[in-house]
């Protein structure tokens, strides 16, 4: 994967630093912050956002808020498990014999992607924030050899792309998944200060609509939308149809002239 420094229009992210883990080699941490052209802090500083980089570990942290990604997490096991998966994997077309190839055009944490992986799927995850496609990157080869062959079996069919998806022009993915981020409410402590670390870092907040729009100029089968269950569909089509869960929906648009090839 080749990250490069966030050139992104509109809105300004926080300035991310990186900064080593105290008493480990700074070595990865300097890495890191060549690699991303971020300033490299040895030391804390409250105001910033830190990608804090150790010899075998790494995390987001700000104001004592702190995100890991870890697909061998006790919660990313749980998840494994939970009903939300398979309704995702609906609307994505999963079947026993049929795994579409993914693009998942806001991969934040990785947490849809490693569900869709985990069912089968092929998934390319873009994340416009580099520290954090970065960290995803990293997740990946600390996955890699978890103790669990199942993580390590589906973090092989996961592959990192550093930038905005609308630079991206596809031709092997047959489904596009956009999860666009939206304000929340009535949510876990723990998922509100990931929601919180992902606006942080975000340089665009549209909404999704224009993800929406270069969706519908791709070569793809369809397009699947996470929504909360009572917010406007995305962009200015209906849905082909929509899965509901208890707190999320997902909203699924096939493409009519490839509608033989897709089915609910
Ligand atoms: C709500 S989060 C996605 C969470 C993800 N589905 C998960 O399971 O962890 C949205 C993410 O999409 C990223 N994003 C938003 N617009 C993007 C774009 N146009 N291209 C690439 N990434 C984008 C944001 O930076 C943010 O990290």
């Amino acid at each position: 994967m080749q990250i490069t420094p966030s050139q992104v229009s509109g809105r300004t992210a926080r300035q991310v630093v990186v900064r080593p883990v105290l008493g480990e080699s700074p070595l990865r941490a300097r890495e890191a912050a060549a690699q991303l052209a971020l300033p490299y802090h040895p030391v804390s500083r409250s105001d910033d956002i830190e990608l804090v980089v150790g010899e075998t570990s790494a995390w987001l942290e700000t104001a004592g808020l702190k995100v890991a990604i870890r697909f061998d997490s006790a919660a990313m096991l749980h998840r494994r498990h939970g009903g939300q998966n398979e309704l995702l994997g609906r609307a994505v077309g999963v079947k026993n014999d049929r795994h579409p190839v993914v693009f998942d055009a806001t991969g934040g944490l990785g947490r849809d992607a490693f569900v869709l992986a985990d069912l089968g799927c092929r998934v390319t995850l873009c994340e416009q924030t580099p520290a954090l496609a970065w960290l995803l990157q990293d997740a990946i080869l600390c996955a890699q050899v978890s103790r669990y062959d199942a993580v390590r079996d589906a973090v092989e069919r996961m592959t990192v792309c550093s930038g905005q998806s609308e630079a991206q022009s596809l031709h092997a993915a047959t489904v596009i998944y956009i999860d666009p981020m939206f304000p929340e409410r009535k949510k876990a402590a723990a998922v509100k200060k990931e929601a919180m670390m992902l606006q942080y870092l975000s340089a665009s907040h549209d909404g999704g609509e224009s993800l929406m729009a270069w969706a519908w100029q791709q070569a793809i089968d369809r397009i699947v939308v996470k929504r909360p269950l009572k917010a406007p569909v995305l962009g200015e089509r209906k849905a082909s149809f929509t899965l509901s869960g208890k707190s999320v929906r997902f909203d699924v648009f096939v493409r009519n002239a490839h509608s033989t090839s897709v089915q609910q």
